[in-house]
């Protein structure tokens, strides 16, 4: 304990705290280790953010498999398949974030967000793995990795709507870090213990190793990890072009990147520093940099990331040994105020490790250049772009594209939110080949339409 307390942050925080609660407190803290409460108060001072201290070149084009030839492209794709029937492949979907721009009361896998049937994220994510048991012909593990915040929630939901089957899904809790004040003390709850954050996506790698799922998934016979977030519900499973690239190409680290729509985007980027493959959000990405151009006139770094990645199983286990950097954000938090003897919402300072993080340890990472409006449209903010109205207006144009091509119109109204009249479930088609399959064999007739749900 006499070490703890040597500690800068740990030493302010007590000297604020009242006597009742600072049994609390003492507690609280010894949930991390020394060392590690030495890390975060030492890096608290350090300003700069990393993305500034490395120079950037352009990274290469994405592997574009458009011009590749037709032969080749279907040895690639018999690939994908071949692993997808072997039962080589687990879903992972990482659901432990608080969602605080989109403020829902909840975990963000809860939100309604299919326009005629409101389906949940959750249930939307399940519908593609069950497509895609039925194409397959097998069971498909599903890890959902939750957070404190998160996971009674989470677990409550799955449990009662029976949106899939719960021997395969496997839930997981992230890791916290403390988070502090703009003075450098503890963010503290109202009895005195430490107030923990969950520490962001790049703690899946230490979760997924300390709830023991590295070596259930090695049993299962699993060699890649299909990883998205919570928030994409346009996210295609059903892919085994882009798997079977990644097998090909013998990558550890794939990623499906969608080109910027501006320079203000709020999407991480793709760099090349010193040869290496690197992201940099687009909170550290400085400003200058976003609107670089090219030689051809286009942004320098325009390959945007839609966090939709494959990822071998054994580079997932050498990165739970990887001390991964943590990233500053000025964030809200809840904090107990001395002055008031209150809770209250201040800006904070809160650590999270990313994901992306590990990609200069992966072999041969791949990045793989996806339509946008056919795989990509988060839910992120409450209004505005990336909000729940785009990703309606995007699920919802999408299906409308696929109906055209078969020349059926379906009436779109102007207002999604209320008043949508066209849904395709992935039981259905999630994508447009399946869809134009599964489509002609309806026999619908073509025309005009003014509700349409396919399942
Ligand atoms: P975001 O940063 O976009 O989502 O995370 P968020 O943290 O939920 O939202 P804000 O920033 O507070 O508004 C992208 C993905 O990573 C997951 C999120 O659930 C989402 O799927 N995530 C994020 C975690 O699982 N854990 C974290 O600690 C952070």
């Amino acid at each position: 304990m006499k070490s703890y307390l040597a500690i800068p942050t740990i030493k302010k925080t007590q000297s604020i705290l009242q006597e009742k609660q600072k049994e609390a407190f003492l507690r609280s803290i010894e949930y991390k280790t020394v060392a590690e409460w030495l890390r975060f108060s030492e890096e608290l001072y350090d300003t700069e953010p990393i993305a500034e201290s490395v120079s950037y070149n352009d990274w290469n084009a994405p592997y574009c498999f458009h011009a590749l030839c037709p032969k080749y492209l279907k040895a690639v794709r018999r690939l994908g398949c071949r692993s997808f029937r072997k039962g080589q492949v687990a879903m992972l979907t990482v659901a432990g974030g608080l969602g605080t721009r989109l403020g829902f009361n909840g975990p963000k896998g809860l939100v309604p967000v299919t326009p005629v049937k409101h389906k949940t994220l959750f249930q939307v994510f399940a519908e593609k793995l069950k497509a895609l048991q039925q194409i397959y012909g097998r069971p498909i593990h599903w890890l959902v990795m939750t957070s404190e915040e998160t996971d009674t929630d989470t677990r409550k939901a799955f449990r009662e709507h029976n949106w899939y089957d719960l021997n395969y899904v496997h839930f997981f809790k992230q890791g916290v870090v403390p988070a502090f004040t703009e003075e450098g003390s503890c963010v503290i709850r109202e009895d005195g213990s430490v107030h923990y954050y969950p520490d962001g996506h790049g703690g899946v790698f230490k979760a997924l190793e300390r709830n023991g799922l590295l070596k259930a998934l090695k049993g299962w016979g699993i060699k890649y990890i299909s990883y998205f977030q919570v928030d994409n519900p346009l996210v295609r499973l059903d892919d085994p072009q882009f798997l079977g690239f990644h097998i090909y190409k013998k990558s550890e680290f794939s990623t499906k990147v969608v080109e910027k729509v501006s320079p203000e985007e709020k999407v991480g980027v793709f760099v090349n520093v010193n040869g290496s493959l690197r992201l940099v959000e687009y909170s550290e990405m400085p400003e200058a940099l976003t609107r670089q151009q090219d030689k051809a006139g286009y942004l320098a770094f325009r390959w945007g990331n839609t966090a939709i990645h494959l990822l071998n199983l054994d580079f997932v286990e050498r990165c739970a040994r990887l001390d991964l950097p943590y990233h500053k954000a000025h964030k809200k938090v809840q904090n107990w105020c001395p002055e008031q003897d209150k809770m209250q919402t201040e800006i904070g300072i809160k650590w999270e490790q990313f994901i992306f993080d590990a990609l200069p340890y992966a072999k041969n990472p791949l990045l793989y250049e996806v339509e946008r409006c056919e795989e990509f449209s988060p839910v992120k903010n409450a209004s505005g772009s990336d909000s729940l109205e785009t990703c309606m207006r995007d699920q919802v144009l999408r299906w409308k594209r696929w109906f055209k091509k078969v020349k059926i119109s379906v009436d779109i109204p102007l207002d999604f939110f209320n008043n949508s009249h066209v849904e395709v479930s992935s039981l259905f088609a999630d994508s447009l080949d399946v869809f134009l399959k599964k489509v002609k064999r309806l026999k619908l007739t073509q025309g005009f339409f003014e509700k349409l749900y396919l399942e």
